[in-house]
C-alpha cells in the first residue's frame, strides 16, 4: 500500500471515497460544511436531527454520497466516530480499521482521508495531528493484513493500493507526514510478526526464523547474532537443548541488539520460539494441536518490536532475544522424569515435556543477564492453557519480581491499549514446583499452572528486574474485527511504547 501526505484539498485530489470522521451528534466541522455546498446540502440534509439512522456519527457506521462529478471523488463517506466522551486512539484504531476492510470489501483501491483533522477538531497541536496521522496510517496497514498467503492469488482478499492524507495546512504538514512514518513503522512491525506467527511449521523451522530475522535486521542495519547448537552446548543451555533435540530441525538462538549508547546497560525482550509444540512425549491430542505452530508468538513479538525501535531511532539499548526449537517425540527426545541442567547451573526434573516453553526461556533469561549485560528484563510467551482459563483472550497475563518494573510495563501498554493484568508469585508457588531430586520440577499440576510457570522463570533472574507476560490467549483471535481473523501481533505496540518512554531525547 503506498501512503502518502498531500497538502491539499478534498476538491483536487481525485480518489474512490473521501473517508470524514465525525463526531455523534456533532455538527458538521469546516471541512464538511465546504463539502456539503459542493454537493448541494445533501450531507446537511441527512445529517441533521430526524436524518437517516446511518448518518448520525454512531461509532462505526458508514454513510455514502455519491458525488456525481461534483468533485474530483467518486463518493464522501461519513465515518462515524461516536461518542466524543467515550473516544480513545483505541477507538480510532479499531473503528479506522474496520472502515478500511469494508471499503476494501466493496472493491475500492485509493481512499483519501481527513480523518486526522476531523478526530483533533479544533485543538488540533503538532503533536495531535501527528498522533492522529500515526494511529490512522498504523490502523488501515494492520486492517489490510490477510492469513491468506497460501491461497492462489485470484482467492486472496486484496488491498487498498492507496492512502492519501489530505493536510490542506502547509505548516502542518510536516507533523502529518513524521506520524505517518511513525504508523507506518509500527503498523508493518506488528504484521512481520503476525505473518511469522501464521507460518505453518514446516515453512518455519527454528533455523528459518533465524534467517528472517537476520534478514530483516542486515535490511535495517539492527545487529544481529544467531547462535546454533554448538553455541548452546559451550553456553551449557541444557534447557533449549534438551526441547530441541528430538526434532530433526536445530535450535537457534537469535539476538537482535539495537545499542544506541555501547558499553551501557540494556532492557532484554526475550521472547519464547516454539516453532511447533507437538508437546514431545507428552504427546497434545490432536485436536488443537495445529494451532501450535503459533507457539513462537513471543518471540515473533520480538522480532516485530525489534524493527519498529530500530526503524524509529530510539536511544535507549534494547536487545531482543529469541530461543527457538521444536517439540517433537522422537527416539532421542528427553522424556519425563528425565533431569535437565541449565545454563546457570540449577536443574530440573521433567514432569511433562508439554511444560517445554519454561525450559527454553530459563536458558535464554539467564543468557540475556550475564552475557548481554541486561539490567532488566521482560519475557513474552505462549506459556500456559492456564492463563487462557484465567484470563481468557481478553487479557495477557503479567507476573513481576519488581513492582516498578511492571507498573512501567503496565503504563506502556496502558498508553498502546493492550490489556495486561497482574497475577500473583506466592511463595506458595515456588513451593509447588519443589523437586525431590533436582532444584525445580518443570510443572506443578493443574492448580495455578499459570502461576507456578511465571514461578519457575522466576529462578532465573535472580535479582534482575523481570517481567513476565503470557500471551498464550491474545496471541491469537478467532474472530474477524478490526484485525483479519488470526494473529494480533500482542505486545509489540506494548513495547514499542515502554521504548519509547525510556528513551532518552
Ligand atoms: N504452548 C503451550 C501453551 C498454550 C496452550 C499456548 C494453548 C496457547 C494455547 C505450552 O507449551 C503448554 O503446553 N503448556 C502446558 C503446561 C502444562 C503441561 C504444565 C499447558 O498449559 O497445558
Ligand atoms: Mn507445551
Ligand atoms: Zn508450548
Amino acid at each position: 500500500m503506498n501512503i502518502t501526505v498531500l497538502v491539499d484539498d478534498f476538491e483536487k485530489s481525485s480518489a474512490d471515497a473521501l473517508l470524514i470522521g465525525r463526531f455523534e451528534g456533532e455538527k458538521l466541522d469546516s471541512d464538511l460544511v465546504a463539502i456539503d455546498g459542493l454537493l448541494g446540502g445533501a450531507l446537511s440534509a441527512q445529517c441533521g436531527l430526524g436524518g437517516p439512522q446511518e448518518a448520525s456519527g454512531k461509532r462505526g457506521e458508514l454513510a455514502t454520497f455519491y458525488t456525481n462529478g461534483a468533485l474530483k471523488v467518486a463518493r464522501v463517506i461519513l465515518l462515524g466516530l461516536g461518542k466524543k466522551d467515550e473516544f480513545s486512539p483505541k477507538v480510532l484504531r479499531e473503528t479506522v480499521g474496520t472502515a478500511a476492510r469494508a471499503l476494501r470489501d466493496r472493491g475500492m483501491k485509493k481512499v483519501a482521508t481527513s480523518l486526522h483533522r476531523n478526530v483533533v477538531g479544533k485543538k488540533s497541536t503538532n503533536a495531535s495531528l501527528s498522533d492522529a496521522a500515526a494511529n490512522i496510517v498504523e490502523a488501515v496497514i494492520l486492517s489490510m493484513w490477510e492469513p491468506d498467503s497460501y491461497k492462489a492469488s485470484a482467492d486472496r482478499k486484496g488491498s487498498l493500493d492507496e492512502l492519501v492524507l489530505l493536510e490542506p495546512d502547509s505548516g502542518q504538514a510536516h507533523s502529518v507526514t513524521s506520524g505517518t512514518e511513525r504508523g507506518q513503522i509500527l503498523g508493518e512491525s506488528i504484521n512481520l510478526t503476525r505473518t511469522l506467527v501464521n507460518e505453518p511449521a514446516n515453512a518455519l523451522p527454528p533455523a528459518a526464523m533465524a534467517e528472517r530475522a537476520r534478514l530483516m535486521a542486515t535490511d535495517i542495519g539492527l545487529g544481529c547474532d544467531i547462535l546454533d547448537e554448538d553455541d548452546m552446548y559451550r553456553h551449557n543451555m541444557g534447557g533449549i537443548l534438551s526441547v530441541s533435540v528430538g526434532s530433526e530441525n536445530r535450535a537457534r538462538l537469535i539476538v537482535l541488539k539495537h545499542m544506541p549508547n555501547p558499553g551501557q546497560p540494556a532492557i532484554a525482550l526475550v521472547g519464547k520460539g516454539i516453532t511447533f509444540d507437538t508437546g514431545g512425549i507428552s504427546i497434545k491430542p490432536t485436536e488443537g494441536m495445529g494451532d501450535m505452530k503459533g507457539d513462537m508468538a513471543g518471540a515473533a513479538a520480538v522480532i516485530g518490536a525489534m524493527r519498529a525501535i530500530s526503524l524509529l531511532k530510539l536511544n535507549v539499548n534494547i536487545v531482543g532475544v529469541a530461543p527457538c526449537a521444536e517439540n517433537m517425540p522422537d527416539g532421542k527426545a528427553f522424556r519425563p522424569g528425565d533431569v535437565i541442567r541449565f545454563m546457570n547451573g540449577k536443574t530440573s526434573e521433567i514432569m511433562t515435556t508439554d511444560a517445554e516453553g519454561r525450559l527454553v526461556l530459563a536458558d535464554a533469561l539467564v543468557y540475556s543477564i550475564r552475557n548481554l549485560q541486561a539490567e532488566r528484563v521482560v519475557d513474552v510467551a505462549t506459556l500456559t492453557g492456564a492463563c487462557v482459563v484465567a484470563l481468557g483472550h481478553v487479557s495477557t497475563g503479567a507476573w513481576t519480581n519488581k513492582k516498578e518494573w511492571l507498573h512501567e510495563m503496565e503504563a506502556a501498554a496502558e498508553t498502546a491499549g493492550e490489556n495486561v493484568w497482574p497475577m500473583p508469585l506466592y511463595p506458595e508457588y515456588t513451593r509447588q514446583i519443589r523437586s525431590d531430586i533436582a532444584d525445580l520440577k518443570n510443572s506443578g499440576g493443574r492448580p495455578g499452572g499459570a502461576n507456578c510457570a511465571a514461578a519457575f522463570l522466576k529462578e532465573f533472574v535472580d535479582d534482575t528486574p523481570w517481567v513476565h507476560l503470557d500471551i498464550a490467549g491474545t496471541a491469537t483471535t478467532d474472530k474477524a474485527t478490526h484485525l483479519a481473523k488470526g494473529p494480533t501481533g500482542a505486545m509489540v505496540r506494548t513495547f514499542v511504547q515502554v521504548a519509547t518512554r525510556l528513551a532518552t531525547k
